[in-house]
């Protein structure tokens, strides 16, 4: 069956509704998206605007008994009665972007400085950092209290800190205990921090409080950019360190972490989301597994290009400052400093989900105030 407006039709087929214009099929809408998507009161959650229709509650072979259309908006009357409008611009509003596009470097990057206070007290300031942040996978946050526990001031802006083991705020400094290289003032190469986890942090906080040592010059290294270059120049590498699962571990008498995960994740449309480097944190492969050769070759590789300078900033980390990294995405590291004078880093862990998510809540709050 076919309906037509003026410039538009539709095409009623026995699983669709196809949208056509200019001669073109814009939209083939199934019809248990059209059924499951009904925006009305008793399919929604009025007090929440969540769904409550169940598709299990209707027949998979469902056709509407009636269909009218108007450029704009689609009526349909279901075997039941049952009455359902859509309004094409649902599918409109799905195309918006809820954040920023990653963005690798470019050549001589430096990581972009944000006051500390506006950040926390200024909703569109720190909207604009966030957004870099999303964007480059980096910021610092300067002038900040050089108070112990300061990190946990950033909860307003990040969302909750994210626990693991050990401690709540790591404390990073060469007098304390040592269960890691962080606490020598040996040279740290690039990393990400708890590959021992199945989901390690993906975002970390470093809050230099004080930094009188010579030498010790952050690094970061944008581990995305690198691994798109990897994928370039030898995609069987870059595949195999997609599948083969590597086993890390971060442990000291009281605790234990402990993960097999592949070092890159990739999502079902090939787009990376995460990896994982620590050489500090890796354990005895087992050599008898399949395709260990193979990884290895693919892993001196990798190795090499994450030590390169290609893909790296470096700057100093002074007291007051937090440097911010996207954790499942950039690597950070440390040169090796003179253990003379005080150096006193703490560094604490956030979810990128709820920071992405909070740009959305500090957009709706300041559209509120606006209006
Ligand atoms: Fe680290
Ligand atoms: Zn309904």
């Amino acid at each position: 069956m076919t309906l037509s407006t003026e410039q538009n039709e539709i095409v009623i087929t026995k699983d669709s509704i196809r949208i056509v214009d200019n001669g073109k099929v814009k939209y083939d809408l199934p019809h248990l998206w059209l059924r499951d998507n009904c925006q009305c009161d008793e399919c929604r959650v009025v007090e929440s605007q969540e769904k409550r229709f169940m598709l299990s509650s209707i027949d998979s072979k469902l056709m509407p008994v009636n269909v009218e259309y108007d450029g704009e908006e689609i009526q349909l009357r279901w075997p039941d009665n049952h009455e359902t409008i859509i309004d094409l611009s649902l599918i409109r509003e799905l195309g918006r972007k809820r954040k920023p596009d990653w963005k690798t470097w470019g050549v001589n990057f430096k990581p972009s400085y944000f006051s500390w206070q506006e950040f926390i007290t200024n909703d569109s300031k720190a909207v604009n950092a966030i957004k870099e942040f999303i964007s480059s996978g980096v910021i610092i946050l300067s002038d900040a209290p050089r108070e112990p526990e300061t990190l946990e001031l950033l909860s307003s802006r990040l969302g909750p800190l994210r626990e693991t083991l050990f401690e709540r705020i790591h404390n990073v400094s060469v007098s304390r205990e040592v269960y890691n290289i962080a606490h020598t003032s040996l040279e740290l190469p690039p990393h990400n921090d708890f590959a021992s986890y199945t989901w390690p942090p993906s975002v970390q906080g470093l809050h230099m409080l004080e930094n009188e040592c010579e030498g010790g010059e952050s690094i970061v290294v944008d581990g995305w950019a690198l691994l798109e270059k990897l994928r370039n120049d030898h995609p069987k590498h870059f595949q195999i360190l997609c599948e083969f699962g590597v086993p890390f571990r971060e442990f000291d008498e009281n605790n234990e972490t402990y993960a097999i995960e592949p070092m890159i994740k990739i999502d079902s449309n090939n787009i990376i989301t995460g990896f994982r480097f620590s050489n500090q944190l890796m354990q005895v492969i087992d050599p008898t597994r399949k395709k260990v050769k193979e990884f290895y070759l693919a892993y001196h590789e990798l190795c090499s290009r994450v030590l390169s300078t290609s893909f790296r900033s470096v700057f100093r980390l002074e007291g007051g400052q937090i440097l911010l990294v996207a954790a499942h995405r950039v690597l950070h590291a440390r040169q090796g400093f003179v253990p003379e004078g005080k150096r006193h880093l703490q560094d604490a862990y956030f979810e990128m989900d709820n920071i992405v998510n909070n740009i959305v809540v500090l957009r709706r709050r300041m559209a509120s105030h606006d209006g």
